[in-house]
């Protein structure tokens, strides 16, 4: 570009001033690029069948943007040596960084559980919270050259930047430690604890004024914006320590989408466009996600953003529902031959046990024997959104039988046998009850079925913490034992007894 320049007789000051502006024009350009992808990858990702495709695309968007952002970097200064060498030393600090951030991220995701994800996405979740606060104060005590008609807007991003990053961190930081079961037990209810979140939001606020009024700099402006940062701080910790275990998926998705915005604010404190649109992608999407699981768990959108959003008691009583009947591998392979239509229902003990592969060969056998197998999952079945389906699509089921709860939870009635594979919540006939810690949580309603057979190791409660009164039903057996080792023992018995069918 340079020799074209020089060529049409430009001199050397004004082919560096085109050159900047090229270079310029043409990152804005990779950026939109970038941004589309990104959008297309969301896309993708929203159906298990494009689901590598959108990933692709993701990955592809953010290598443009990381080509387009190093490639300015050095084309803009490389006439200056001074600034080339500067810009030089930065990336290879950024160079050092990834790579230090590389040999502790990839061991770490290399080692993750599937059913470890919600705390490792919650901790990730908390760097971005603490990113954008560390930018703000960076951009706060090294302010970048601001046109004085944006000054004031250009402290207000700072502000809200730190503030939204701080209630990223801490409220991340207590969603790690509750979703690894580092911190136990009933959650946090403060007396009149929505007026102590509505007093930090307002105190917050009048401080921003006071910031912005005092430019930033006056002593007024600097203790609001201290006090601030700490209330955010307190408020993260408030906000997900009130919430109760059957709801914390929403939290996980409701964090995502706070953590979207935090990049998007240090996005303006940057001032770099793909940051504030892939933040804002992040947030919005986050923010959707929160309200398909809100409508998922019958919760109250407004109530999730304001925290402590769950209803009934905190704690379960013990009740005595009875004694439960438990049944074997043989009568179970038995049952699934003689009937008609069979449904299957994962949960998180599926994912514990690896049992995903044994179904998956199960449902094999039984559809060549003729019986109709369906799935039925539940919206927060498991760990994370869509993990039932991840795990069924691992293992090669098809995804035509695979069905969400609300297009099969009426048909319960004319199914055989219900399956249920390491599910306890999502199966919880409780959540009916008035006053339970799950109560108006949508659930399936596997007991409408003629038999229903529960694989699991124990009589104990699921996440929730709530006794299944489903256990001790009538027309349900109780396979106890390893979910994976139980289907493994069916598969087994079915290959001697299929063929003579
Ligand atoms: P849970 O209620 O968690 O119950 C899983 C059951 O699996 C347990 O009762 C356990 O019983 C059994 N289990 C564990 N390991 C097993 C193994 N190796 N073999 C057989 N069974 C095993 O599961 P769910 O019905 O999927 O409900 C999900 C819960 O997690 C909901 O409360 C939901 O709100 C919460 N949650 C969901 C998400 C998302 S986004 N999906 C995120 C965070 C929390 P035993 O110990 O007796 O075997």
């Amino acid at each position: 570009m340079t020799h074209v320049l020089y060529a049409l007789g430009a001199t050397t000051s004004e082919t560096t001033t085109a050159l900047s502006d090229w270079t310029g024009r043409i990152t804005t350009l990779a950026y939109l690029v970038a941004a589309v992808l990104f959008i297309l990858a969301l896309a993708g990702l929203s159906r298990n069948e494009t689901a590598q495709r959108g990933n692709t695309l993701g990955a592809t968007g953010m290598t443009v943007a990381l080509v387009a952002t190093v490639a300015k970097a050095l084309v803009q200064s490389h006439e200056n040596p001074g600034e080339y060498r500067s810009a030089m030393t930065t990336l290879l600090l950024i160079a050092v960084a990834m790579l230090v951030g590389a040999l502790i991220g990839v061991p770490m995701a290399k080692k993750v559980e599937m059913t470890g994800m919600p705390q490792l996405i919650a901790l990730l979740h908390s760097f971005v919270g603490l990113a954008a606060v560390l930018i703000g104060f960076n951009s706060w005590l090294h302010p970048q050259d601001v046109s004085a008609e944006m000054e004031s807007f250009h402290l207000g991003e700072v502000y809200l930047g730190i503030f939204i990053g701080a209630v990223t961190f801490t409220g991340s930081i207590i969603a790690y430690l509750k979703l690894s079961g580092k911190i136990k037990g009933a959650p946090l209810t403060l007396p009149g604890r929505n007026l102590l979140n509505l007093t930090v939001i307002v105190v917050s606020l009048v401080g921003m004024g006071l910031f912005i009024a005092g430019d930033g700099g006056s002593t007024p402006a600097v203790v609001s914006l201290a006090v601030m940062t700490v209330l955010a701080l307190l408020l993260g910790l408030h906000l997900v320590a009130a919430i109760g275990g059957g709801d914390m998926p929403v939290v996980v998705s409701m964090l995502n989408s706070y953590s979207g915005w935090a990049a998007a604010a240090a996005g303006f404190m940057l001032a770099n466009p793909l940051l504030i649109i892939t933040g804002a992608l992040v947030g919005s999407s986050g923010a959707y996600l929160s309200y398909i699981m809100c409508q998922a768990m019958n919760r109250s959108f407004a109530a999730v953003i304001l925290g402590g959003f769950g209803t009934g008691s905190a704690t379960a009583a013990e009740h005595d529902y009875g004694t439960h009947t438990e049944t074997t591998v043989a009568e179970t392979a038995q049952a699934l031959l003689g009937a008609k239509k069979v449904v299957i229902t994962p949960g998180y003990g599926m994912a514990v046990a690896q049992a995903q592969y044994p179904v998956a060969q199960l449902t094999d056998t039984l559809r060549k024997a003729g019986v109709d197998v369906t799935f039925a999952i539940h919206p927060v079945a498991g760990r994370l959104p869509g993990h039932m389906n991840v795990l069924l699509a691992e293992a090669k089921v098809p995804y035509p039988i695979v069905h969400e709860m609300d297009e099969v939870n009426d048909d319960f009635g004319d199914v055989d046998v219900v399956l249920v594979i390491g599910a306890n919540d999502t199966v919880n006939p409780v959540a009916y009850e008035p006053g339970s810690p799950i109560e108006g949580m949508p659930v399936l309603k596997v007991w409408d079925a003629e038999k229903v057979i529960v694989f699991k190791r124990s009589m104990g409660s699921g996440y929730a913490g709530v006794q299944n009164p489903l256990f001790f039903n009538e027309n349900t057996d109780m396979l106890l034992g390893d979910a994976k080792a139980s289907v493994d023992a069916i598969n087994s018995e079915l290959a001697k007894l299929a063929p003579a069918r």
